[in-house]
């Protein structure tokens, strides 16, 4: 890898509590991690909707659209996963700096990459929500009919089948995508991110 030199760092004149001033809410990153099918892209795209309507510069981060561009050279392995992450996690630190609140929807399945993502940035601006889903449930849902094949041995690595996924032990939110609705996710996280000070509802 080459590491560049003679490089120093500028620091802009506008700042990002200049921005938040301006838009009335906090910027953070709102990072949704479950397994594939928990409801990560949905709940994402929901809370983003109604962050949208309360006026809040938003923009959701998905794992499959990423893996179009920014991501399309990286595959499943774990160094390829740790690498996807690492991406996401700076560029998240650019939007929270931008002002901006990024939602990101990735499987992020290693304990350690999430965690970096949590040091890259301040404390507090860090925001993990977990979309807790039962394997046999998400199996069941198989929207993308990705279990089917993973089962039948045509994709290797596939998270929670040949590949693992590591809990979070410190989630700032978990919402129960097997039990509750998209809605009751959303209004959930939106009381949590009211509690914390990052966004009003009043
Ligand atoms: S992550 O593990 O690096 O965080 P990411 O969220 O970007 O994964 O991509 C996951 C999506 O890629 C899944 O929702 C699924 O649609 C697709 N996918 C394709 N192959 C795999 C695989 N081997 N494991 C998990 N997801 C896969």
């Amino acid at each position: 890898m080459t590491v560049s030199k003679n490089i120093t760092w500028h620091s802009a004149t506008v700042t990002r509590a200049d921005r938040e001033k301006m838009n009335s809410h906090k910027s953070a990153i709102l990072w949704f991690t479950g397994l594939s099918g928990a409801g990560k892209s949905s709940v994402a795209h929901a809370v983003e909707d109604r962050l949208f309507k309360l006026g809040c510069r938003t923009y959701v981060l998905d794992g499959d659209n990423i893996r179009h561009g920014l991501c399309k050279d990286l595959g499943f392995s774990d160094a390829d996963r740790t690498e996807n992450i690492r991406r996401i996690g700076e560029v998240s630190k650019l939007f929270t700096d931008s002002g901006v609140m990024a939602l990101t929807a990735f499987i992020s399945p290693f304990r350690s990459d999430r965690d970096a993502v949590r040091e890259l940035v301040d404390d507090g601006d860090f925001i993990e929500i977990y979309c807790k889903c039962d394997l046999s449930v998400c199996e069941e849902r198989d929207v993308k009919g990705l279990y089917k094949k993973a089962r039948a041995g045509e994709i290797p690595e596939f998270t929670g089948i040949n590949s693992p996924y590591e809990e979070p032990l410190k989630s700032e939110i978990t919402v129960d995508t097997a039990a509750q609705s998209i809605d009751e996710s959303v209004e959930q996280i939106i009381n949590a991110l009211a509690d914390r000070n990052i966004i009003s509802i009043n």
